[in-house]
């Protein structure tokens, strides 16, 4: 499973990449504005800066709606570095732009994504990643991790090899049971990542081999 940082803040990321284990990072329109990261000519800046940190895959989003406005600005972001990839949300537009895309060989992650119809749609254009956001569809009562089970089975099905990149990841149990599922890619906050280590009896084994190597010193 591929592990992604799903913030536009360089601390965390810097402090997920020293971990070793981190393979990219998404980010989006508002955890950008979070950061107070605004204007065309400061969050392209702030990508750039991002891709220094990280090695792997660093989705951009465009703010485009239109075709034409999110091939534009996807090339435009894409010519940036070789990291990053074009992400794109899942209207008709966005599903247009990602053939033209993928057609072209640009990598995309085609996101708000929130049915198997919208993923089945991103897999037949062609897109590498999808993202569907399986926090939100909790956050309605509506079960999330269903969405990525069925996903899966309809890419395995067809051997679609766009990759699922689980999204709206909430906590630890999310990255656990995505990865119980076979999801590709789990994008979460920095405490989802860093809450895999937590458990009390490591602590407390850890204090107790500690002490009694003490003990005999
Ligand atoms: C992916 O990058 C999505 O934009 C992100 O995971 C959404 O998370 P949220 O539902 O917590 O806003």
């Amino acid at each position: 499973m591929k592990f992604f940082i799903d913030t536009a803040n360089l601390d965390d990321i810097a402090e997920a990449q020293a971990l070793g284990i981190l393979d990219g990072v998404t980010t989006n329109p508002s955890l950008m504005a979070k950061e107070g990261i605004t204007g065309a000519d400061n969050i392209i800046a702030h990508y750039k800066k991002i891709c220094d940190i990280v090695e792997g895959d660093v989705s951009a989003e465009v703010i485009s709606t239109d075709f034409e406005g999110m091939v534009r600005e996807g090339e435009e972001l894409a010519a940036l570095h070789p990291q990053i990839v074009v992400k794109l949300p899942l209207i008709a537009d966005g599903i247009k732009a990602c053939k033209y895309f993928s057609d072209k060989g640009i990598r995309t992650n085609v996101t708000l994504v929130f049915s198997a119809g919208q993923a089945l749609l991103a897999a037949k254009a062609g897109a590498t990643y999808v993202s569907p956001f399986l926090g939100r569809l909790d956050d309605i009562s509506t079960d999330g991790l269903n969405l990525i089970a069925e996903i899966r089975q309809i890419y395995d099905n067809y051997g679609f090899e766009t990759q699922i990149l689980a999204a709206s990841i909430r906590h630890t149990m999310h990255v656990i049971d995505c990865a119980k599922i076979g999801s590709d890619v789990m994008t979460g906050p920095l405490s989802s990542i860093t809450g895999l280590l937590k458990h009390p009896l490591t602590d407390i084994g850890l204090a107790k081999f500690l002490a009694d190597y003490k003990k005999g010193n």
